[in-house]
């Protein structure tokens, strides 16, 4: 059997995605989540990883510039010696220097169908802008923000009068859905992002290939 995966999940607040990553009975035997790292020493996805008995890190970014953040960071990641690392909520710029350490092997979920609405308060401006529909996107990470090559992205529609908290909700639900798929993938060798290509079982990845649709067990979404 092959080893597993090696992956750091890096995080900022709550960790529902974390969970559900810690959750997925597809990845238990696929990856292995060796450490946790938060930059707010009260995340509260520190306690799920507690939980989980997944060692965990805190480089709390207040009290760092942004390089000497980035480059305290990269020296904890690196001691975990991951083979894939995980955004899911992580609230930082991360540095070229950070990221061209880990070459294509840092993945973000994005609360938005990227390309548009990069940034923060997705939910808020999607409403705002009176849009029917909106989503959540799995990409690559490079050093433009939330603008890496996109690897999965699932739809939903908007609801007529819904608040950005109510939206917001759904589209965790889808979250928690796909960024377990898109892990499997790069877990089992079937995704990878060199040279600045992305490919799927060997074929380069296009935007016809991103939409996927979330199964009917996943709850009500639409
Ligand atoms: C998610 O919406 C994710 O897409 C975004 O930050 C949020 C994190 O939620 N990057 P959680 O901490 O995983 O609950």
């Amino acid at each position: 059997m092959n080893p597993k995966c090696r992956t750091v999940v890096m995080i900022g607040g709550n960790g529902s995605n974390l969970q559900a990553i810690i959750d997925s009975s597809a990845l238990s035997s696929l990856i292995d989540i060796v450490g946790v790292i938060s930059h707010r020493p009260k995340a509260y996805g520190l306690i799920r990883a507690i939980n989980a008995k997944i060692p965990t890190s805190v480089v709390d970014h207040t009290q760092y510039t942004e390089d000497a953040f980035n480059h305290a960071l990269a020296d904890v990641v690196q001691k975990y010696q991951p083979q894939l690392i995980l955004l899911a909520g992580f609230m930082r710029i991360l540095t070229p220097a950070f990221i061209d350490r880990f070459a294509g092997i840092i993945l973000n979920i994005h609360p938005a169908l990227l390309p548009k609405y990069k940034g923060l308060h997705t939910h808020q401006r999607v409403i705002e802008a009176g849009d029917s529909e909106h989503g959540a996107t799995v990409h690559f990470v490079t050093s433009e923000l939330d603008s890496g090559p996109i690897v999965a992205q699932i739809k939903i529609p908007v609801y007529p009068k819904e608040t950005a908290e109510e939206l917001a909700k759904r589209v965790l639900v889808v979250e928690h859905w796909l960024y377990p798929q898109v892990i499997q993938w790069f877990a089992q060798n079937r995704l990878k992002f060199e040279q600045k290509i992305v490919t799927l079982d060997g074929k380069r990845l296009t935007s016809q290939d991103y939409l996927l649709s979330l199964p009917a067990t996943q709850g009500i979404v639409s």
